[in-house]
C-alpha cells in the first residue's frame, strides 16, 4: 500500500533526523575510547533531532500539538491533534555504540493513536503503520508471530534502570515469566522492542514506569499487525498509566496473567 499524505510526512521526518543521529552515532563511536565520556555530546545529539522532527512536522501541519521528550509539550491552534515524539529512544545504547536505538513519532487525533513511525537508523528499518492500514517494515507488511502459549514464546522486556523505583517488584515478575517462557530479552528501547513484537521477532513484550513517547508509536504498529495490547490492568490506559504488555493475542493474554498473578512489592 503507497504511504498516504500523512505519512510521507512523518517519514520525511524521520529520515532527516536519522541521517543527523548516524553521524553522530559514528562519532560516539569513536569517542568510547575518550575518558571524559560521549554523554553531552549524546544530549546534543538528541535534542537536534528533536528539533529537526518538531521543525519538519510544524511546517507540514502547522496547528497540531506536541508532546515531546525533551522540549514537552507545545500547545497548536488544533486541539484535536497531537504529535508524541522522542527524537531517540535508547539513549544508553547510543552513549555505548550499540546500534539498538530510534526515533518514534506518534499521531493521536482526538485522543486516540492513529499513526506511528519507528525508524532506527543504523539497521535501516523504518516500521510504519495507520490505523486500518496494516503495519509494515519498510515495503512489507507485517505481523505478529502465530504462537499461542507462553511457553513457547521469547518475550522482551525493560529492567528499570539505577535509581529508578520498582526494582523488586520488577525482579518478581521476571521469576514468574521465567518459570514459563522459552527466554526473556532487553534490547533498550521500547520503541524497538514494540516494533519487534510486530515482526514476530518476539511473541510479547511488557514494561512499567515508561513515558507516552517512549511507546506511542509502537503500539499502533503492533495493533496494525495484529497484536494486543494494554496496560497491566488491561486497560487502554497505557500512556497515562505507564506500563504496558503486548504481544500476539494469546500471548499478550498469558503474559498479563503472568506478570500481574500474584502481589508484587512495589519497591
Ligand atoms: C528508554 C528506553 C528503554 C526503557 C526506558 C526508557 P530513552 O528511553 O525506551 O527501553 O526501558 O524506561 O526511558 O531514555 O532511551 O529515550
Ligand atoms: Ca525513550
Ligand atoms: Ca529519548
Amino acid at each position: 500500500m503507497p504511504a498516504s499524505a500523512l505519512m510521507n510526512v512523518m517519514i520525511k521526518a524521520a529520515r532527516k533526523a536519522g541521517r543527523a543521529l548516524s553521524r553522530d552515532f559514528g562519532e560516539v563511536e569513536h569517542l568510547q575510547v575518550a575518558t571524559k565520556g560521549p554523554a553531552d555530546f549524546v544530549s546534543r545529539a538528541d535534542t537536534r533531532a528533536e528539533k529537526m522532527i518538531y521543525e519538519e512536522l510544524s511546517h507540514a501541519r502547522p496547528n497540531y500539538c506536541f508532546l515531546m521528550e525533551e522540549q514537552g509539550e507545545i500547545e497548536g491552534a488544533d486541539k484535536t491533534h497531537r504529535w508524541i515524539i522522542d527524537p531517540l529512544d535508547g539513549t544508553t545504547n547510543f552513549l555505548h555504540g550499540i546500534p539498538l536505538f530510534a526515533i518514534s513519532i506518534a499521531l493521536e487525533r482526538d485522543g486516540e493513536l492513529v499513526a506511528g513511525l519507528v525508524y532506527n537508523p543504523v539497521m535501516d528499518e523504518m516500521y510504519t503503520a495507520e490505523k486500518g492500514r496494516g503495519a509494515y517494515l519498510n515495503d512489507r507488511r507485517i505481523r505478529v508471530t502465530g504462537r499461542e502459549k507462553l511457553e513457547d514464546s521469547v518475550v522482551v522486556t525493560g529492567i528499570p534502570h539505577r535509581g529508578k523505583p520498582g526494582r523488586e517488584r520488577f525482579i518478581h515478575e521476571c521469576r514468574q515469566v521465567m518459570q514459563t517462557a522459552v527466554g526473556i530479552r532487553r534490547t533498550g528501547s521500547a520503541a524497538v522492542d514494540l516494533c519487534w513484537v510486530a515482526a514476530g521477532r518476539f511473541d510479547g513484550y511488557w514494561e512499567r514506569g515508561i513515558q507516552a513517547w517512549d511507546m506511542a508509536a509502537g503500539i499502533v504498529i503492533v495493533r496494525e499487525a495484529g497484536g494486543l495490547v494494554s496496560d497491566m490492568e488491561g486497560e487502554n490506559n497505557m500512556l497515562t498509566s505507564g506500563s504496558v504488555v503486548a504481544g500476539n493475542p494469546p500471548v499478550q493474554q498469558e503474559l498479563l496473567a503472568n506478570v500481574t498473578a500474584t502481589p508484587a512489592p512495589r519497591a
